[in-house]
């Protein structure tokens, strides 16, 4: 080897030396720590463990629940790992635990999980007869139980503040339940509207506490999925006059519904932005990340995007719920919704993809620092 070579192998080789802790640098996510907020959408277990040895939660402790990931059931209201466990993943992060099953002595490391199944913004239902019992309040009653118990008493403020500082707060998606209470009830359609207002101050208020009293730095808001491509209220909302559905099968007038809360999440968003100039918050737009395998199914590999993946007859599968008995109708991968309400990890991963290559967060996820 002459002394040309040799010395262009060395600056290769420090080349390759500095890519290499380049790339470490890089893996290095931008956050420490996830604490998210929301309903079944993101529950990784709370709910099973509130309502342990009550059948309401039994189904979900069953197979198929967890048939794509883990091969058995975690508590997620899916067929495996939900977009939580995608955005972890983005950021390099162990699952995140959720938080009721540790809440006496998990320390939490890397942050925890708040949402439940049946989480809601507010703590009635429009119709003002249903009690919502997972809503913020209670889910932010959790989150300063484990502050006081994993920040050291004393210097308390402090300790909280580092910790919030380097945390992304997930808030949602919130709300949904809020409104499920009103039209599950049979409550008029055009009324709905009236109700946006008060799910998106309660969501700004909590986000506003966590601000002022603790320190946070950064959120994930994201708003609504279209709620009228659901099976279950296709199933429910069906009716005989076309005109009522769009181009894909959806109901028209339940996704202006999802449309007229995510315009108001989205100037709320803008509010906040101004009123905290060195807080980030990402809007993520779930609905538009969604609509992209409502309108294309084929490009993800998945058949009728509109029915479930669990569950019993109908032409949207909705005839009978999704548990252990149910029919599975083929393979998790080409369906969007799993059991008629909750979608697939298929479609989990999509919708977290979008929102993670920037297509569908604004401003982008911030993956690195
Ligand atoms: C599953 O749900 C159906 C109703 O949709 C019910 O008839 C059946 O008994 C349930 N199976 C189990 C194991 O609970």
């Amino acid at each position: 080897m002459n002394g040309g070579s040799f010395s262009v192998a060395a600056v290769l080789l420090v080349h390759a030396v500095l890519l290499l802790l380049n790339a470490h640098a890089g893996l290095c996510g931008c956050y420490k720590r996830i604490f998210s907020f929301g309903d079944a959408m993101i529950d990784t277990g709370n709910f099973v463990h509130l309502a342990a040895g009550k059948a309401a939660s039994s189904k979900y402790k069953e197979p198929p629940y967890g048939m794509t990931f883990f091969g058995h059931p975690t508590g997620r209201i899916c067929d495996g790992r939900v977009l939580l466990d995608f955005y972890a993943e983005a950021l390099q992060l162990p699952l995140i635990p959720p938080f009721l099953p540790e809440k006496n002595s998990g320390q939490f490391p890397h942050g925890a999980n708040f949402a439940v199944y049946g989480g809601s913004a507010r703590g009635n239902g429009f119709n003002h007869i249903v009690t919502l019992p997972w809503h913020l309040g209670v889910q932010t009653d959790w989150f300063q139980d484990m502050l006081r118990r994993i920040a050291p008493p004393g210097d308390r403020g402090a300790k909280v503040r580092q910790i919030l500082a380097e945390s992304l707060i997930i808030m949602g998606e919130i709300g949904a339940t809020d409104y499920s209470s009103w039209f599950d009830a049979g409550g008029a359609r055009e009324d709905a509207v009236d109700f946006i207002q008060d799910v998106i101050i309660d969501i700004g208020h909590f986000i506003e506490e966590m601000i002022l009293n603790q320190g946070a730095k950064a959120f994930l808001v994201p708003n609504m999925l279209p709620m009228g491509c659901r099976p279950s209220y296709l199933s429910r909302f069906g009716s005989h006059n076309h005109r009522e559905y769009d181009e894909h099968g959806c109901l028209r007038w339940f996704n202006a519904f999802s449309r007229n809360h995510n315009q108001a999440l989205g100037r709320y968003i803008e509010v906040l932005r101004r009123s905290y100039p060195n807080v980030k918050f990402i809007y993520a737009d779930y609905y538009g990340a969604a609509m992209e395998f409502i309108k294309n199914p084929g490009r993800f590999g998945i058949g009728d995007p509109l029915v479930a993946c669990c569950g019993g007859g109908g032409p949207y599968h909705t005839d009978a719920e999704c548990n252990s008995t149910a029919k599975i109708w083929g393979d998790p991968a080409h369906f969007a919704s799993w059991d008629g309400v909750q979608l697939t990890e298929k479609a989990y991963n999509i919708i977290a993809q979008g929102v993670l290559n920037r297509q569908f967060a604004n401003p982008p996820f911030p993956l690195r620092c």
